[in-house]
C-alpha cells in the first residue's frame, strides 16, 4: 500500500516512508467494523502509524471481555455497559479510555410480517447476553408498550453479537432452524438491513434515540494492567492515535465520498447500505463524531443513562448499598474512566493524507 507520511514533530516514532521496520501487532477486539475503523483500515491510517492491527470479531460479550482481561486483546471497543456493570458487579480492572459513538442506529428491528412493537408480545427476542446492555435497552423500549420480560409478556433468545443476529434474523430462524422474530441492531446492519431483497427484509419497530438520549455505546476498553506495562500503554496510546485521526477524516465534510468508500469495502455492503451507514456515523446526537469535543470524551449524560436503564432492571445486584455512582463515573487516574492516555494520543497524532480512496 502506498502511503504519504508528513513526520510532525510530535512523531519521532513513527516511521518514514520507506524505511524498513516491522509494524507493531496489535490485537484489537470489536463488537462491529464501525466507520472510524473502516476509515483507519481501508485507507491506510494503521500503516502510517507502524501498526498491523488483526481485527478479532467478539463472538458475545461474555468472551469478549474474558479475552481483554486476560491478554488476548490488546484493546478494545464494546459498549460501556459492559465495562460499567464489570467494575461495579464484579471490580474487574479494566478501564474506559475514550468513548467512540452513541449508539448509531440502535434499533429494535424484526422480521418482515411483525411490524409493531405490539406484536413481539409472546415471542423470543434475540440478545446477545440477557444481562447486556442491549438486552436492558431492549426492555426500556418494550416496557414503554407495556411488555415486560418479568411478566412473561415475551422471553429471550441467547444468541450473542450483531453480526450473528443480523445474519440470523434476514435468514428468519437460527442455524439450528428456531424461528426468530425481532432484535436490536446497531451500525451498519440497520443500514444493510433496509437494501435486503423485500420479501427477507427486516423492519425497523423504534430507534432507540427515540426513546433514550444521548446514549453512550461504544467505548474504548483496556484492562488496568496494560495501561501501567510501558510497552502495552505505547501501542494502546498509538491505536488511539490512529483512530483519532481516522475519526477526524471521517468527521471532515470534504472527505464524504472517501469515507462512504471505506465503509462499503470494510463492510462489503452496496454503496446506498454504505451512504446510509455514513450518515448514522456522523449523526450529530448518535454517529461516532458526537462525543463531546470530538476527542473521545465519554458524554457525562450518555454514560448516566447507561446506568439508569441498567438500575431499572435490577442491573446491579452485587452493587453494595450506598454506592455513589456519580462519583464512580468521574474521570481520573484507577477509575472506570481515565482520559490520560486519550490525552497522550491527541498528542501523538501525525498528519497523515491518504493518497487515494
Ligand atoms: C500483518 O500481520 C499478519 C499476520 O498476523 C501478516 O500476515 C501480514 O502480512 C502483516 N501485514 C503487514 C502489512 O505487515
Ligand atoms: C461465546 O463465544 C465463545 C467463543 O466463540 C463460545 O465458546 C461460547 O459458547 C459463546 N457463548 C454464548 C453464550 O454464546
Ligand atoms: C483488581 O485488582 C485489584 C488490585 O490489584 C485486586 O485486589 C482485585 O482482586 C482485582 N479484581 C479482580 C476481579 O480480579
Ligand atoms: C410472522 O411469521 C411467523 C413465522 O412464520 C409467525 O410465527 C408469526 O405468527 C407471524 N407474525 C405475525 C404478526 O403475523
Ligand atoms: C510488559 O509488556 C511486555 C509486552 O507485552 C512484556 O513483554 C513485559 O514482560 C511486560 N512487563 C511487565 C513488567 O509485566
Ligand atoms: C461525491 O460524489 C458525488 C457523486 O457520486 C459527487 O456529486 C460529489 O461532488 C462528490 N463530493 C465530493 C466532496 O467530492
Ligand atoms: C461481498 O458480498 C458479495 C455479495 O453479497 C459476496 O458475493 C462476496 O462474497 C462478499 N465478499 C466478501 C469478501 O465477503
Ligand atoms: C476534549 O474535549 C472536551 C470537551 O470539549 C474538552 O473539555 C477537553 O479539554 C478536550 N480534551 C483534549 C485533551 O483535547
Ligand atoms: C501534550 O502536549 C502539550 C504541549 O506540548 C503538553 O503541555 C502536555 O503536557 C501534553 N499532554 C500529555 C498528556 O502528554
Amino acid at each position: 500500500m502506498q502511503v504519504q507520511l508528513l513526520r510532525s514533530l510530535a512523531a519521532t516514532a513513527l516511521l518514514a516512508v520507506g524505511e524498513a521496520a516491522a509494524l507493531q501487532k496489535v490485537n484489537y477486539g470489536a463488537f462491529t467494523q464501525t466507520a472510524t475503523y473502516s476509515v483507519a483500515n481501508q485507507l491506510g491510517f494503521f500503516t502510517a502509524y507502524g501498526l498491523n492491527v488483526s481485527y478479532l470479531q467478539v463472538p458475545n460479550s461474555t468472551y469478549g471481555y474474558a479475552q481483554l482481561l486476560n491478554g488476548g486483546y490488546d484493546i478494545m471497543t464494546g459498549t460501556i455497559d459492559n465495562a460499567v456493570n464489570l467494575r461495579f458487579n464484579s471490580n474487574s480492572n479494566l478501564t474506559v479510555t475514550g468513548q467512540l459513538d452513541q449508539a448509531p442506529e440502535l434499533a429494535i428491528a424484526s422480521i418482515a410480517n411483525i411490524t409493531s412493537i405490539p406484536d413481539l408480545k409472546g415471542l423470543s427476542l434475540m440478545v446477545d447476553s440477557p444481562v447486556s446492555g442491549y438486552a436492558y435497552i431492549l426492555r426500556k423500549v418494550l416496557s414503554l408498550y407495556g411488555l415486560y420480560l418479568e411478566n412473561g409478556d415475551y422471553t429471550f433468545q441467547v444468541v450473542g453479537a450483531t453480526p450473528l443476529r443480523y445474519a440470523d434474523l434476514v435468514a428468519g430462524q437460527l442455524p439450528s432452524g428456531s424461528a426468530v422474530y425481532a432484535t436490536i441492531l446497531t451500525y451498519p446492519y440497520t443500514s444493510e438491513a433496509s437494501v435486503v431483497a423485500e420479501a427477507q427484509r427486516p423492519n425497523i419497530l423504534a430507534r432507540v434515540s427515540d426513546f433514550i438520549q444521548p446514549l453512550t455505546s461504544s467505548a474504548f476498553t483496556a484492562r488496568n494492567e496494560a495501561l501501567t506495562n510501558g510497552t502495552q500503554r505505547a501501542l494502546i496510546r498509538t491505536f488511539m492515535a490512529a483512530m483519532y485521526s481516522a475519526n477526524q477524516f471521517l468527521a471532515d465534510p470534504a472527505q464524504a465520498n472517501c469515507s462512504i468508500a471505506a465503509i462499503a469495502r470494510q463492510a462489503n455492503v452496496t454503496a446506498v447500505a454504505a451512504a446510509s451507514a455514513y450518515k448514522s456515523a456522523i449523526d450529530p446526537l448518535t454517529g461516532e463524531t458526537s462525543s463531546p469535543g470530538g476527542n473521545f470524551t465519554v458524554s457525562r449524560q450518555g454514560v448516566l443513562n447507561v446506568i439508569d436503564v441498567r438500575s431499572q432492571f435490577g442491573g446491579f445486584t452485587q452493587v453494595p448499598d450506598g454506592f455513589n455512582f456519580a462519583e464512580a463515573i468521574l474521570p481520573g487516574a484507577g477509575k472506570l474512566i481515565d482520559y490520560s492516555v486519550r490525552d497522550e494520543a491527541l498528542n501523538a497524532t501525525v498528519q497523515y493524507c491518504p493518497t487515494s480512496c
